[in-house]
């Protein structure tokens, strides 16, 4: 007879026992949700690429950022549309201008809300692509200094916690050096150190009318087919002046997640991108699977990988399952 027979069979006997030898737990303060803002008067309207999410404009937006702080959730990611779009992307840095905006507001209302902003310039650029071109290619430094720009007037507004997710190499020294000469020390950076040139961004290119009117994002973001690559990146990043750093997507890179866990000090995001979110929708819709059980196996999933935190369209979702 030998004892360890079974043990396992035992460990699953019950939910209760279930529960006290779960690993990974997903918890409500890890979660950040992303919000979409765009300019107009008391709108909230169905983003249609991204079933269940609003755009909203800078006055409607702080009821919907305390319904998310009500359910528990520290943060949330803002995204800015704005009205006009040009070469450079200038409104991405105006001071009126539409994250500017909603910002101040969800700041004046829940100021412990964390508000992380979206530093990058493809959603402003008439171009779509996520820097300044020249001579047809993006000038990686010429952008850097303008997410600069950009990094300080959100830090101006409020933000606490920019998120450059453009790729351009050098940008987080940049953001760092303008943000410490400007006494914003505190800002954390969040940066988006592992950005693949993925297809899972399909519904937030179309939500955020950021496609690139030309040519690829392949120049700046990153080779799905490697992970040494985005090793260095993220050391970059870190040496850099980078807080946190970003996985994205998730789902599909779960081994990048892992090696940055094993690998790195720092708090690593998973960003579960718009992609993999209405898939698991679409599917769900489909009658194919069932949505809540599906939800959080992905996240789960992804937490076990290694993620800290995790930033999805699903954040409200499963911190109302938590809550009830
Ligand atoms: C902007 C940006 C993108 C996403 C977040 N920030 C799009 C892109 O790189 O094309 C994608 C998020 C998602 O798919 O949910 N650069």
């Amino acid at each position: 007879m030998s004892f360890p027979k079974n043990r396992m069979r035992r460990l699953r006997s019950s939910d209760a026992m279930r529960r006290l030898v779960r690993q990974t737990n997903i918890n409500i303060n890890n979660l950040v949700y992303p919000l979409f803002a765009r300019e107009g008067k008391k709108l909230k309207e169905p983003i249609k690429s991204l079933t269940g999410c609003f755009y909203f404009s800078p006055d409607a937006i702080a009821k919907e950022a305390r319904e998310v702080f009500s359910l528990g959730i520290p943060a949330v990611l803002l995204f800015g549309l704005p009205e006009k779009k040009d070469a450079a992307g200038s409104q991405a840095w105006a001071e009126d201008g539409v994250i500017q905006q909603a910002v101040k507001e969800i700041k004046s209302n829940i100021p412990e809300l964390l508000v992380i902003t979206d530093i990058c310039l493809c959603e402003y650029t008439d171009h779509g692509h996520c820097g300044v071109i020249r001579d047809g290619k993006v000038d990686n430094d010429a952008t850097c200094e303008l997410l600069a720009k950009v990094a300080l007037s959100h830090a101006q507004v409020g933000a606490d916690i920019v998120a450059p997710s453009d790729m351009m190499d050098g940008r987080v020294k940049y953001i760092r050096e303008a943000l410490e000469e400007n006494s914003f020390e505190s800002i954390a950076i969040m940066s988006y150190a592992a950005k693949y040139a993925s297809a899972f961004y399909g519904p937030f290119r179309d939500a955020a009318q950021s496609a690139p009117a030309f040519g690829d994002r392949k120049t700046y973001q990153m080779d799905p087919a490697n992970s040494d690559q985005a090793m260095a990146e993220i050391a970059l990043d870190i040496e850099e002046g980078a807080d946190i750093i970003i996985v994205k997507p998730a789902l599909p890179y779960l081994d990048v997640i892992y090696r940055a866990s094993q690998r790195f000090d720092c708090p690593i995001a998973a960003y579960n991108v718009s992609g993999e979110y209405m898939m698991l929708n679409a599917a769900a819709d489909a009658g194919l699977i069932n949505r809540q059980n599906a939800m959080m196996e992905t996240l789960t999933a992804i937490k076990r990988a290694g993620a800290d935190i995790l930033i999805t369209y699903f954040a409200k979702d499963v911190a109302k399952i938590i809550n009830s």
